[in-house]
């Protein structure tokens, strides 16, 4: 019997090997552990609406639970009619004294507050027709008075228009919409100065051969009214290789060089589809976002109430009570215990998993994410000797599992699958990830 269980750990080492050795360079995820790319500040933690009017609903936990740190609003789906009204301005000061609580940006989506916000049907009303800005100037006017009146001129962003490359936010000509953020943004500039502008929040991502890219980055250099900060989104199909941040950060940056505009901030305030909201897929976005640097806000795919609920998915509740699901917890373990400084990372050359590393007090931290992708991925972790550790030797590697029971599932903390010995030679540490299913994650730890 113990010469039987021998002879079978023996062949299922041997298998280890094997798949590690027939692993194709598409497949290998990578983390540098001589490469410190500084502090970490959970920058995917952001959500797109997600928050209640009523204050406190959702237990502070679950805000700093998740790292919350980036919230965009501005009455979207709330209001009816058209223009400035109460319901959209109470809902406005409500989430941007929610964020402040929690020491948040608040992004305000000024378009929503106009009432441009998806529900304004054929009878929708946008600034700037035949270059009359008259109504326009009104609601400017009593936003930046009302703005002032609440103390909302520090921790906020103004977001001139969302999505006006789609119609269904922008149905009136191109032309229209350049002339308008050309008009809003010298008003602000004159009217709220130091107050930072966002945008153009474009559905689609920064190219050259994109024409609201190209004749607003045309427009803004003509007359000088480049926002502080550049936005755009990422809520495209998961199986276009290019709604990616490795895609988008270096285009962005090209097209700014070749505008001859300041590079500065870029942030993208919706990210991720539908599809992608889950354990594994999340994890995939955060290592993205820590590696560019560049802050994240959830796509919001609920709607009508629930739309200003939930975290932006990553909450439900039973009567009032709320609880966290499967993506909430990897925010948590990604906000909470990925402390210490973040390591150079590199996703897998078919872009579909990748990681996010950090070493804390005598601990390793990697959490591993794919793109709603199943097979057999490796990790490959460099450069141990950085930390101490010798070249070659044996390293205990615990995981902890993220499970995925829907948005409207229940799961407690990551399920911890306990420690597995590996050994290794070259300074390199190898093992894979069997990802079964498209929406489990894991984290790996290890002691040093
Ligand atoms: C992100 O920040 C780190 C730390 O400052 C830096 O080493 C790294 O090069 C940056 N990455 C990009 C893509 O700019
Ligand atoms: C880290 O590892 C890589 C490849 O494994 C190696 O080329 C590089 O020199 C190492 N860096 C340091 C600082 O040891």
């Amino acid at each position: 019997m113990i010469f039987l269980l021998l002879f079978l750990a023996g062949i299922v080492a041997a298998a280890v090997v094997d798949l590690e050795s027939r692993q194709s360079a598409s497949q290998i995820t990578t983390v540098d552990l001589s490469v410190n790319w500084g502090t970490p500040v959970h920058r995917a933690s952001g959500v797109l609406y997600g928050v209640p009017n009523t204050k406190n609903q959702i237990p502070s936990t679950f805000y700093t639970g998740m790292g919350f740190n980036y919230l965009s609003a501005g009455g979207g789906a709330i209001h009816w009619g058209d223009g400035l009204d109460f319901w959209g301005i109470y809902h406005v000061l409500s989430n941007f004294q929610t964020a402040r609580q929690f020491n948040a940006q608040f992004i305000l989506k000024m378009s929503d507050l106009w009432g441009t916000d998806g529900t304004q049907g054929s009878g929708g009303v946008y600034p700037g027709a035949n270059n009359d800005f008259v109504e326009y100037d009104a609601y400017l006017t009593q936003l930046v008075s009302d703005l002032k009146a609440n103390g909302m001129t520090t921790n906020i962003k103004l977001l001139i228009w969302n999505e006006p490359d789609l119609t269904v936010f922008w149905n009136a000509p191109q032309a229209q919409y350049f002339a308008t953020w050309s008009h809003a943004v010298k008003f602000l500039r004159a009217n709220l100065p130091g107050v930072p502008i966002a945008g153009p929040a474009l559905a689609g991502m920064p190219s050259s051969s994109n024409s609201w890219w190209t004749g607003f980055l045309t427009r803004v250099k003509a007359d000088g009214t480049a926002p502080d900060v550049y936005t755009w989104h990422h809520e495209g199909s998961s199986t276009d290789i290019n709604n990616d941040l490795q895609t988008s950060q270096p285009a962005m940056v090209n097209l700014l060089n070749s505008f001859g505009l300041a590079i500065g901030e870029f942030i993208i305030d919706e990210y991720a589809n539908v599809g992608e909201q889950n354990p594994s897929s999340a994890a995939w976005w955060i290592a993205r976002f820590e590696r560019f640097n560049m802050s994240g806000l959830r796509g919001n795919w609920l709607s009508g109430a629930n739309l200003q609920d939930f975290l932006s998915g990553l909450l439900w509740k039973s009567g009032s009570t709320y609880f966290a699901n499967g993506e909430w917890q990897v925010y948590n373990y990604y906000a909470t215990s990925m402390t210490g400084h973040r390591v150079a990372t590199t996703g897998s050359t078919d872009r579909l998993m990748d990681n996010f590393a950090v070493v804390g007090t005598n601990i390793v931290r990697i959490l591993v994410g794919g793109r709603l992708v199943t097979g057999t991925y490796s990790l490959q972790i460099k450069n141990l000797s950085a930390l101490g550790l010798a070249t070659a030797g044996t390293i205990s590697v615990r995981t902890r599992q993220f499970s995925f029971a829907g948005t409207e599932g229940q799961e407690g903390s990551p399920t911890d699958l306990g420690l597995v010995a590996h050994t290794y030679t070259g300074n390199v540490l190898s093992f894979p990830i069997f990802q079964t299913d498209t929406v489990t994650t894991w984290a790996f730890e290890f002691n040093f």
